[in-house]
């Protein structure tokens, strides 16, 4: 099928929940994608994140053909060894004791927002709130629609759940003034993606953390988009020296899969006990065998270390369109999570990027935003900005 013949399936069948661009993507490899009239794409957006590894990495294939051979899905019921086996390596690399699976970012904060209720009830006096940054972005399920605190996700869906509370992100005095001896947990994005690429500060990461500790709150980090090594550092937390109660994972984690998962320490995991949460799909062979090659990639591959460089080199070219351009008004980022402000809307801009052969995204209407594959090389990175130089050129 080509591309007019998908969209106007799409049209019929498919509910219209997505403002889609008129393509359909058929084919991936490395950092470059193909659509259903053949026509290349450099991938800088990589499935808003997912495709850290780049698209079917040889090694993500082979781990997703050998275990469908062995096992396709077990149930919860039992156990399920390479759901086991990413559990312990995410303990590994990260603060966390304990791990729950799930299959995306929503659910991920779904079960994070479900144990620090749990946690709470079990502390003195009834502590179910819990406190969100105003341009967060957690995920479209009932509860994770509440923590996101942007009204335009939110029109049409009430009436919420109740326990929500939002403060101004990087102000340490407005989540002050948001807590009530009924809170339970300050949940954030280190780096806020849908947002616009907003990275909180070191002073208000550490203090906040220092506050949480104080106050037995518990800090959950929603790292959906920003962890795994996107950032130049296995996890956005580790820039800030510090580490959360709990935190949430997804996007990249199956190199392609859909995964999600919560990670906490011990004595916060412990509030979970059998029956208290479940899923059908979560932890599954397969996505966990993806998500095992995924680890086993950015290890082997230094992809961690590789976006803090390419991020730099990145940046470079980036400044210099800044310099060149009055109507970039900032950047903003860590490695390979990057935002340019605009002065105007940015759609047409991605528009005209796509159509010279390069993916990028726009958010919060003026923010572009890159978040290529980790495996970029330097002269993808010259390939992109040259087109950038172009389009802008023209405008
Ligand atoms: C920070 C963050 N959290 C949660 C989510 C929701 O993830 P999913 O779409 O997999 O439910 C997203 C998705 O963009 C995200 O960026």
């Amino acid at each position: 099928m080509n591309n007019r013949r998908v969209v106007r399936l799409d049209k019929k069948y498919v509910m219209h929940t997505y403002s889609r661009i008129p393509i359909a993507m058929e084919r991936g490899e490395g950092v470059r994608i193909w659509d259903s009239d053949g026509k290349e794409y450099l991938d800088f957006i990589s499935g808003i994140g997912v495709n850290a590894v780049g698209h079917c990495h040889p090694e993500i294939v082979k781990a997703v053909e050998s275990q469908l051979k062995r096992l396709l899905h077990c149930s919860n019921l039992y156990h399920i060894n390479p759901q086991t086996k990413l559990a312990e390596a995410l303990c590994e690399v990260s603060f966390a004791d304990k791990v729950f699976f799930s299959n995306s970012g929503a659910e991920a904060n779904e079960a994070a927002i479900k144990l620090a209720r749990r946690f709470g009830s079990k502390l003195g006096g009834r502590r179910y709130e819990i406190i969100t940054m105003k341009g967060s972005f957690h995920g479209r399920t009932l509860a994770t629609l509440k923590a996101t605190a942007q009204t335009k996700y939110q029109n049409g869906f009430g009436p919420f759940l109740p326990g929500f509370k939002y403060a101004p992100f990087n102000d340490l005095k407005g989540v002050k003034k948001a807590i009530s001896s009924k809170t339970c947990a300050v949940m954030l994005e280190p780096i806020q993606g849908e947002g616009g690429i907003n990275v909180a500060s070191e002073t208000f990461l550490r203090e906040l953390r220092q506050f949480c500790h104080k106050e037995e709150i518990l800090l959950i980090l929603d790292e959906v988009q920003c962890g795994l090594g996107r950032t130049g550092k296995m996890f956005a937390y580790q820039h800030y020296g510090i580490e959360p109660d709990v935190m949430t994972l997804a996007k990249p984690l199956g190199g392609g899969m859909p995964i999600g998962a919560t990670l906490a320490k011990e004595k916060v995991a412990s509030a979970f006990e059998p029956g208290t949460h479940a899923s059908t799909f979560g932890g599954n062979p397969l996505a966990c065998s993806a998500a095992l090659a995924f680890l086993k990639v950015v290890r082997k591959e230094n992809l961690v270390e590789k976006a803090r460089e390419r991020g730099n080199y990145f940046r470079v070219g980036l400044e210099e369109l800044k310099k060149k351009y009055s109507f970039i008004k900032a950047m903003r980022g860590k490695g390979l999570m990057i935002g340019l402000e605009l002065g105007f809307p940015g759609k047409d801009i991605v528009n005209r990027c796509r159509d010279r052969g390069l993916l990028i995204n726009c958010t919060m209407e003026k923010i572009l935003r890159f978040l290529p594959p980790l495996i970029i090389e330097e002269r993808d990175i010259d390939e992109a900005v040259k087109i950038l130089d172009t389009v802008f050129s023209r405008l």
